[in-house]
């Protein structure tokens, strides 16, 4: 039976005020005679007032435990009457913003030799998993993967995980995940139990939420995709030095890393710079290419088409000598730099995907997805750090076709493209403030 979602929020709420009331009366009645005993005992020695006394504190300090969880619990935003035991849990729980985090949920098999590697970073919705095979496959090395995954979409994503773990060698030795929701889209009343417990492969207690039978949790709640969080996330829970921060469209060409750690041998040291991968696009369905040759040849046969844009930006592909660059031909298994761009006009429009330090700028975290050019304020900032772009040969991003649902309603549309130039206006001010005025950076 489909409930509508604002009809679940209600009920949530319900239900999270009857139990904190229930919990209320419950330390209440646990408190009280307690106390009244005290009081009312007969005085009969000193020794008895002391001993007393000492009882009298000793049930306090439990009172004042029992309060003091209950206040951390609340203000953890779990509207969860028993504290959660970070302690006991063998992942990490984090708050931020409205969102709950639970870093590396699922782990991967391997570790990775974290020297003599780099980590494949991205965030994504469980619809979005389905091109993870291919990925990983042709990344073969570690990735750490944030899903955002709210209500009924968690149990969804866990099982979609555990499945494509089970299928696949690569996704089982060398992905970590973690899984993200807002806070009052919480999957769990009680406590976040294991992965597995969650996704009800050993146990059968029921959910709190009904799963959709067509659709996402997320599609029908209008709830935006923060993927912000979900990258920044991604990063700073990747082992290694080196990342690639991409989305789960676009497929890597092959053997990136061996050779992109080859590079750096030759490299000095690396300043402010990010390394571009520059992207192609499949025009239909089909293999994407994994060389610059197989590359160049689909082009000419006119099954990948130049750089151009994406749903959301008409331009934002569109790296600078993008013609010259499918020209410039050098042996496929060498990697090298093709041009650095330091225009800082070339950020107007462009949003490239880079392979980066851990330590790059944040993305900006009160940017939604649909809200369009949620990555800008990133690379506007990186700009502002004078980074230079590194644009790579040999090695690139296919965007293959996207079947990700859109949000359909307009006007929700509108209200997120809204929300994101507003909140971008005002970043942009403090940027200002902070760099000042006469950066040339495109703002
Ligand atoms: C997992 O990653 C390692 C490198 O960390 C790679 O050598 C291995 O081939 C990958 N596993 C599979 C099954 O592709």
């Amino acid at each position: 039976m489909e409930i509508t979602v604002e009809n679940e929020e209600l009920s949530l709420k319900k239900r999270r005020q009857f139990s904190l009331s229930e919990n209320m009366v419950e330390s209440q009645q646990q408190l009280l005679p307690t106390n009244l005993a005290v009081f009312s005992g007969r005085r009969t020695s000193p020794l008895c007032a002391f001993a007393s006394s000492i009882l009298f504190i000793y049930v306090c300090g439990i009172g004042f435990y029992l309060w003091s969880s209950n206040f951390a619990c609340r203000l953890r935003n779990f509207g969860d009457p028993a504290p959660v035991s970070l302690s006991s849990l063998a992942f990490d729980i984090e708050q931020r913003d409205r969102y709950i985090i639970i870093k590396n949920y699922i782990k991967p098999a391997i570790h990775a030799d974290e020297k003599n590697t780099m980590t494949f970073a991205t965030a994504a919705i469980f619809t979005d998993l389905s091109h993870m095979p291919e990925i990983c496959g042709k990344w073969q090395g570690p990735m750490s993967v944030s899903v955002y995954a709210p209500g009924s979409d968690f149990k969804t994503a866990l099982r979609k995980i555990f499945n494509l773990r089970l299928a696949n060698s690569c996704i089982h030795q060398n992905v970590s995940w973690h899984l993200y929701f807002d806070t009052e889209f919480s999957p769990s009343w009680h406590k976040i139990r294991s992965a597995e417990e969650e996704a009800e492969l050993t146990t059968t207690t029921s959910g709190s939420y009904d799963v959709w039978i067509k659709g996402t949790f997320k599609s029908h709640g209008h709830l935006p995709f923060p993927a912000n969080i979900g990258r920044n996330v991604a990063i700073q829970e990747s082992k290694t030095r080196y990342v690639l921060v991409s989305d789960l469209h676009y497929y890597p060409s092959i053997n990136i890393i061996p050779r992109f750690l080859e590079l750096l041998k030759f490299q000095g040291p690396t300043g402010n710079r990010v390394y571009v991968l520059p992207v192609f696009k499949m025009a239909g369905y089909g293999k994407p290419p994994e060389t610059k040759s197989e590359l160049v040849q689909m082009t000419a046969e006119g099954n990948i088409v130049l750089p151009s844009g994406t749903l959301d930006c008409t331009q934002c592909n569109i790296f600078p000598h993008a013609r010259k660059w499918l020209e410039v031909r050098s042996p496929d298994d060498t990697l090298s730099v093709y041009y650095v761009s330091r225009e800082k006009e070339e950020f107007e429009s462009w949003q490239p995907y880079y392979i980066a330090t851990k330590d790059i700028p944040f993305f900006d975290e009160d940017q939604i997805k649909e809200g369009k050019f949620d990555r800008k304020l990133q690379l506007l900032e990186l700009c502002l750090q004078h980074y230079e772009f590194h644009i790579l040969d040999n090695a690139f991003l296919v965007q293959v076709q996207e079947v990700s649902e859109t949000i359909k309603d307009v006007n929700i549309l509108k209200s997120f493209i809204q929300h994101n130039n507003q909140a971008r206006e005002k970043k942009v001010e403090d940027l200002l403030c902070r760099y000042g005025s006469d950066t040339g950076c495109s703002m």
